[in-house]
């Protein structure tokens, strides 16, 4: 902590009415790149003229920023300037792969180029604070915001959680290209029954700390500023009024510093939830709990002179809450500098955050079947067909977009991308209905069929559109939408030459025409240069590299179905498909469509064994800090250039806490020539072997006994070296 900023925080808490205290923890919605005096922001401007708001989200633009703030920091007693919020969850103007995609590439600088950018392009359009990098672990492909997720594995959530933190933030939140972070959702939100957005997370302790928790951890490490309630209760308690994870784990274990801001109206939803019986309840057990800043409800500004005078909430905590508002505004420079130069602001992409898109998009794609080397596009084709209801679409930026950006900057075309990348072929575009699953999906479909008939290649290009994903977008069917798989089996019935593009925000089910498609390119909702990505990787300019960060199940009856799975009592063998009281389905082959991890390239690899500086170790030296080196060597035996993903897991063989089959704690992806290789180093500690154990108190424990370490290119990596902590 700066203590000019503590001493500065000091000089206003004593200046501070009760009322200005808790204005500043109030944040209120604006009406994005819009100035002053419109009907929609009144309750806003007003707060702000009075002294009496602390933040305001969904604006941005300079001038329409700088107008509110002249207000907040000209026109009040104390002029304390306005945190300005908005959700840049994967690009401003410059819109990036989804979350999800970018955890496929296995490459975490790809989203600190991510935020680096919408940084840039934020800050200069007024905006200090994004509601991001959403950290939570899944194992739900039914829950919309898994395309906001970076997959069901906690350690690949950290590294992308502390590399997003590190892109938007850099190391001055005062500069001018940078913006304040947020972890979200605290905690536990990609849990819910069902899938259900919203629903209920019931949780143990160790299941808290061991797979929802650690991506948070390691972003308050890398220094994020601010973190975000969750909306779902864990274990029967709110997010929002939960002591335990906001308090103790966060503030107290972790010593947290930052702003813990709640959801959009998070903290009046306790009376929904059956928590609090009415806003004065809500608001203290929230403020009380260790939520500092209220989004869009307002009981803390309504009740919380009643319940200060009740002592219902104390002063001091009152003070802390303030105290970090203040500290995030100080940190930022808004008191130096409360306004943005108009001049400079950020209007739209340029050629190199394009590119910087497009290169994070071919790194994202994932290649989940090639028979026959089906692709790349073999050179000299005359014509290509590109057919299906996302042939022709921009709409592939994704959820969560900046509001203007579909509008102003939409994603290039499959259609856009071949044509400049194969000007010497006849491309023919026949878009077919919806991706919707809504009327008309077999409308073109006819043409379609015809032009691959009479095509030399086909790209048949389906999926979800970005409407069918991210909050709120459960889908308790996983198939293709609507016509699609019909689609694709009369172009397979044509006999020509074809590959399907699947868009989509999370893992779809895709068994039934997975045979009738010789090659699938997962393309995930590709962001502003779908189309010259895709179209990269199609004709073999860039070889796909990107691997699964989520599983994909056989069905949705299936799921959870993940890799870092419990091996229970009852284990499925493959080698005794038969034997029947062993923990399996009766109607649905064991384990996923596609593993997590999984991804094929142009050029084939072969990985070694994992090669121990040591097979034996003893715990105490690995509690003081010692490790253990892992080499793992790995070879292009093909005849291209490509990306390898060199993946490491470990499995505890017997413990106190039943550990998962395999955890991931090393990856590194390489490029190779053919022919080449190279050997990748890993080095595991502590952390690498241990785990928390159900104590509420918060226990790590290292024990010793036998640990596996795997090494291959996905989670079925068979190759393995024993390490025994002694
Ligand atoms: C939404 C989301 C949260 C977002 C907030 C502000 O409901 O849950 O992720 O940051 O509201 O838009």
């Amino acid at each position: 902590m700066s203590t000019d900023h503590e001493d500065r925080i000091k000089q206003f808490l004593g200046l501070m009415t009760p009322e200005e205290k808790l204005g500043q923890l109030q944040q209120l919605a604006w009406a994005w790149d819009t100035g002053p005096g419109t009907s929609s922001t009144e309750e806003a401007e007003a707060a702000a003229r009075k002294g009496l708001l602390g933040s305001v989200l969904n604006v941005f633009g300079a001038a329409s920023t700088n107008a509110l703030q002249r207000i907040a920091v000209e026109e009040t007693r104390l002029g304390i300037p306005l945190l300005f919020g908005l959700d840049v969850i994967h690009g401003y103007w410059t819109t990036f792969p989804i979350p999800l995609a970018q955890a496929a590439a296995f490459d975490p600088a790809v989203t600190e180029t991510d935020g680096e950018i919408a940084a840039r392009e934020a800050r200069s359009n007024g905006v200090h604070w994004t509601f991001a990098p959403m950290m939570d672990v899944t194992h739900e492909p039914r829950w919309g915001r898994i395309a906001e997720s970076h997959g069901e594995d906690p350690y690949l959530t950290s590294r992308y959680a502390a590399a997003k933190v590190r892109g938007h933030q850099g190391t001055d939140l005062a500069a001018p290209d940078r913006i304040a972070a947020c972890a979200k959702h605290f905690a536990a939100y990609g849990g819910p029954e069902g899938g259900r957005d919203y629903n209920t997370v019931d949780v143990s302790e160790q299941r808290l700390r061991n797979l929802y928790l650690p991506p948070f951890k390691a972003a308050v490490d890398a220094g994020v500023a601010s973190v975000m309630a969750a909306f779902n209760t864990i274990s029967a308690v709110p997010a929002h009024a939960n002591p335990h994870t906001l308090t103790r784990i966060l503030k107290e274990e972790w010593g947290f510093d930052g702003l813990v801001v709640s959801d959009w109206t998070g903290v009046l939803e306790l009376i929904a939830h059956g928590f609090a019986e009415d806003g004065a309840a809500a608001a203290r057990r929230a403020l009380g709990a260790g939520v500092d800043m209220e989004m869009v409800s307002t009981t803390f500004a309504e009740f919380g002179r009643e319940l200060l005078a009740r002592d219902a909430i104390t002063e001091e905590r009152l003070d802390d809450a303030v105290a970090r508002v203040l500290r995030l505004k100080l940190r930022l420079g808004l008191f130096e500098r409360p306004y943005v130069d108009e001049s400079a602001a950020v209007t739209e992409p340029s050629p190199a955050t394009r590119a910087a898109a497009r290169d994070a998009a071919t790194r994202c794609m994932v290649l989940l079947k090639n028979d026959d080397q089906t692709l790349p596009l073999r050179p000299g084709l005359r014509s290509i067909a590109v057919v299906g209801p996302l042939a022709d679409s921009g709409d592939l930026l994704g959820t969560w977009t900046v509001p203007d950006a579909q509008r102003r900057f939409p994603a290039v075309t499959v259609a856009e991308g071949m044509r400049a990348a194969v000007p010497q072929a006849h491309i023919v575009c026949v878009p077919t209905g919806t991706a919707t699953g809504a009327a008309a999906d077999s409308a073109g479909q006819a043409e379609a069929v015809t032009a691959a008939a009479s095509a030399d290649f086909t790209v048949v290009a389906v999926g979800e559109p970005p409407a069918l994903s991210g909050e709120a977008a459960v889908r308790s069917d996983l198939e293709l939408p609507g016509d699609q798989r019909e689609l694709i089996a009369a172009v397979a019935a044509t006999g020509k030459p074809f590959a399907v593009v699947l868009f989509a925000g999370r893992p779809l089910v895709i068994g039934d025409w997975l045979d009738s498609a010789p090659a699938v390119l997962l393309a995930w909702h590709p962001g502003l240069e779908a189309g010259h990505a895709l179209a990269d990787l199609l004709t073999g300019a860039v070889s796909p590299g990107g691997k699964l960060p989520t599983s994909f199940p056989r069905a949705v009856g299936q799921i959870p179905v993940h890799y870092n799975h419990e091996r229970t009592g009852r284990p499925y063998d493959p080698a005794q498909p038969d034997e029947k009281y062993v923990s399996k389905y009766l109607d649905l082959a064991d384990g996923p469509q596609f593993p997590f991890g999984h991804g094929l390239s142009y050029t084939t690899f072969t990985t070694g064994e994992p090669s121990l500086s040591r097979t034996g170790i003893p715990a105490d030296q690995l509690s003081d800090g010692a490790t253990v080196e892992v080499t793992i060597s790995v070879r292009n035996t093909g005849d291209r250039a490509g990306d390898e993903v060199v993946q490491l897991y470990v499995h505890d063989l017997a413990a106190d806490i039943v550990q998962p089959v395999r955890r991931l704690r090393g990856f590194e992806r390489v490029t190779l020539g053919p022919g080449e290789s190279t050997v990748v180093l890993f080095r595991l500690g502590a952390e690498d072997f241990g785990y928390w154990t159900n104590d509420p108190e918060g226990v790590f424990v290292l024990e010793r006994g036998a640990i596996d370490i795997y090494a291959g290119n996905s989670s079925t990596a068979r190759k393995c070296s024993r390490l025994t902590i002694n």
